[in-house]
């Protein structure tokens, strides 16, 4: 069945269990490819990802920088990715750098719902001792941690939340709600 692009972002959610199944190579290239032509100011591209699969040594390592919490579950996931921004580059500070590592990771959770690969973003971590643990430059900034795989067959659904769209999104005057915004949007 294909999906439409909306209708796989609706069903993704963050796992709190992975099932065993791998991640192909080429499924994890096109999700970082899609990541790559994210927009971003000036186009200083100031994303960049550490990816460790699981059974490697730095898998572990990248492990043992999460939050008890998310250590718990984040252990079943085939992937763990270190996403990190670079805060300053040949042209100096760069203060979008958040934004843009965050509009690639957008990009990135797109792709990978679409092949069915769900992303669980983490900012529990340690972030000084994932920077001494691999080595990162002072003008790189560790952000998330991004768990990636295949979702469990048995994890107990939960249910997600949204604000509605009318209170988000404004037409004209701030707070006055856009008047498109209050149908049923339908993909
Ligand atoms: C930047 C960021 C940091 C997050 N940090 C954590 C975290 O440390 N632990 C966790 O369990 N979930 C974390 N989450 C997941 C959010 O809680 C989750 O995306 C949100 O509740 C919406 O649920 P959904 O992704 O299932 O739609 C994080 C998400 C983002 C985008």
């Amino acid at each position: 069945m294909t999906l439409t692009l909306l209708e796989a972002l609706r069903r993704r959610y963050s796992p709190r269990k992975y099932a065993s199944r791998p991640l192909a190579p080429q499924d994890l290239a096109l999700i970082f490819e899609a990541a790559r032509w994210a927009p971003s100011a000036f186009n200083r591209q100031p994303w960049r990802f550490l990816v460790t699969r699981q059974g490697t040594e730095a898998y572990q390592r990248l492990l043992a920088v999460l939050s008890p919490g998310n250590l718990s579950w984040a252990r079943t996931a085939p992937v763990l990715v270190l996403a990190a921004a670079l805060e300053e580059d040949e042209r100096g500070p760069n203060r979008y750098a958040l934004h843009d590592l965050g509009l690639a990771c957008g990009l990135l959770t797109a792709q990978a719902a679409a092949l069915g690969i769900y992303p669980h973003f983490m900012a529990g971590f340690d972030k000084e001792k994932a920077r001494e643990v691999f080595g990162l430059p002072p003008h790189v900034r560790p952000v998330t941690v991004i768990a990636l795989g295949y979702p469990g067959p048995d994890e107990p659904p939960r249910e997600r939340t949204r604000h509605p769209l009318h209170e988000l999104v404004f037409e004209e005057a701030w707070e006055r709600p856009a008047s498109w915004a209050h149908q049923e949007v339908r993909a």
